[in-house]
């Protein structure tokens, strides 16, 4: 492609969807949360009832509802058939609880990875998620691994006031066998723990250009 993609990954809580959005504002780049596709699938397993756990009926599934995924006033939006779930319903309590069942299927991360390298055909973009710099765009050069201590993650995400079993989460995504959570070979490695936000971003920003 003549575009370029940076790769953001991270744990949850880490600041990746900061650090993403400031970059593709500033930069004025094409903003994409692989993780609401996910999110997306899931719901839609729970919405009709079937157990995240009957892989075989989540795989049916894949090929029984149009997945759409577009971005829309800089928020990545996925159609499911003719639904759009909003971004409350894509994180509510009981989708947290199953995404990681739901995106350690492989037929789904096919499905899904195939759909984020279309984005690519349309021009610059910022991505974020768990296994961007390891698979879906495993050759763009510029890769970022965002990361924060387990402790300052839990007090971020209380400060939310969102209930999410973050911990439990991150250790399915990181010990999934397929695209488990990983650095990338190459990829800049920034620790959030520290740093203010605005420290993060252009902390990131200077190892991205001198990338060129
Ligand atoms: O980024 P977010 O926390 O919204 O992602 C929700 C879940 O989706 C993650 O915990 C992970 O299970 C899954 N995910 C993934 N690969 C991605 C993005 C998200 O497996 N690239």
């Amino acid at each position: 492609s003549e575009f370029r993609a940076i790769a953001i990954d991270g744990p949850a809580a880490s600041g990746k969807s900061t650090v993403a959005r400031r970059l593709a504002e500033d930069w004025g780049m094409t903003m994409v949360n692989s993780g609401a596709m996910y999110r997306a699938v899931t719901w839609e397993v729970l919405r009709r009832g079937i157990n995240p756990s009957a892989t075989g009926e989540v795989i049916a599934l894949l090929s029984e509802v149009d997945w759409g995924c577009l971005v829309r006033n800089g928020q990545t939006v996925m159609q499911v058939g003719d639904v759009e779930p909003t971004m409350k319903q894509l994180k509510a309590d009981e989708v947290n609880g199953a995404v990681s069942l739901i995106a350690a299927i492989p037929e789904v991360r096919e499905l899904l990875v195939q759909k984020q390298r279309e984005f690519l055909t349309k021009g610059d973009l910022v991505m974020e998620g768990r296994d961007i710099g390891t698979v879906v765009f495993p050759d763009t050069p510029y890769k970022v691994f965002v990361t924060a201590s387990e402790e300052v993650r839990r007090q971020r995400r209380a400060a939310e006031g969102a209930e999410d079993a973050v911990e439990e989460r991150d250790k399915l995504d990181s010990q999934r066998k397929a695209s488990p959570l990983r650095v990338a070979e190459g990829a800049v490695v920034v620790d959030s723990s520290e740093l203010a936000i605005d420290e993060v971003v252009a902390q990131v920003k200077d190892e991205l250009i001198q990338l060129g």
